[in-house]
C-alpha cells in the first residue's frame, strides 16, 4: 500500500469512533481530507462539525455537513487530526498545513483527541519534521534571531499566509528531548501565536495505518 492508500485506510478507521447525535472537530490536511469523504456516508447521524481551517470547512460544506462555530459550545466530545510527527509520548509536531492555531484552540476544547496518522509519522524522538511557528508578520525577525539562539535553522514559508493573517516560519535543527518545556519556551516569545510542538495538549488515542491494518494506541 501506498502512503495515500494509508491515509484513506486510517480516515475510514476514525469514523467508527464517532457516537450518533454528536458534535466532532475536524484537523487539516491530506489525512484529514480522506476522513472527511468517509465521515460524509455518516453525516446525518451527527449535528455537525468545528472546522480548524477554510480548507476544510470548504470540503466540508461540498458534502453538506453542518458546521458549528466554536464559540456556540461549552463542551466538544471529541477532536480528530493527524500530525507531521508523533511520539511515544503522543506528543506531536503539527502545523505542515498552517493550520495549527485553530487546530490548537479546537484540540484544547475537546474532551478528547483522536490522532490518526500512517505509520511513517511515528517517530521516537520529535523533530526530523521542521517545527511550523505562525508569527505575527512585524514580529519575523526578532522571532527569527531568539530561534537561533536554541539553534534552530529558521526558514519563512514565502507566500503562506495563514486563516488568521500571519505568517508561518518552519524551525529546523531543534533538539526536542522535552516537547512541552521546548513548547512553552517558544510560545513565551512575544510575537509567536501558536507553535506547531502539541505536548502540553497531547492526543488521547492514536490510530495509525500500516500494510498489516490499523493499530489502536490509547494513552
Ligand atoms: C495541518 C496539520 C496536519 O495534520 C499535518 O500537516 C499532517 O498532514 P497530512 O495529513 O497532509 O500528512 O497539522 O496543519
Amino acid at each position: 500500500m501506498d502512503q495515500n492508500s494509508l491515509k484513506k485506510a486510517v480516515g475510514l478507521a476514525a469514523v467508527e469512533f464517532i457516537q450518533p447525535d454528536t458534535i466532532v472537530g475536524i484537523g487539516t490536511g491530506s489525512t484529514i481530507n480522506y476522513f472527511i469523504n468517509s465521515l460524509s456516508s455518516i453525516k446525518f447521524k451527527i449535528k455537525g462539525v468545528v472546522s480548524s481551517s477554510e480548507q476544510s470547512t470548504n470540503k466540508l460544506r461540498n458534502f453538506g455537513i453542518k458546521i458549528i462555530n466554536l464559540n456556540e459550545l461549552k463542551f466538544l466530545p471529541l477532536y480528530i487530526d493527524s500530525a507531521d510527527e508523533i511520539d511515544p509520548q503522543m506528543c506531536m509536531i503539527k502545523g505542515g498545513g498552517a493550520a495549527l492555531t485553530s487546530e490548537k484552540i479546537i484540540a484544547s476544547v475537546a474532551e478528547k483527541f483522536i490522532c490518526i496518522v500512517d505509520v511513517s509519522k511515528k517517530v521516537n524522538i520529535l523533530g526530523k519534521f521542521p517545527v511550523p511557528i505562525e508569527v505575527i508578520g512585524i514580529a519575523r525577525g526578532f522571532v527569527t534571531r531568539e530561534l537561533e539562539k536554541i539553534g534552530g535553522i529558521v526558514k519563512y514559508r514565502r507566500g503562506i499566509i495563514t486563516d488568521h493573517g500571519n505568517i508561518i516560519l518552519d524551525i529546523y535543527n531543534l533538539s526536542i528531548s522535552n516537547p512541552i518545556l521546548l513548547e512553552q519556551h517558544i510560545n513565551s516569545i512575544p510575537g509567536v501565536v501558536t507553535v506547531g510542538i502539541f505536548a502540553s495538549r497531547k492526543a488521547d488515542i492514536l490510530l495509525v495505518s500500516d500494510h498489516n491494518g490499523i493499530n489502536t494506541i490509547i494513552k
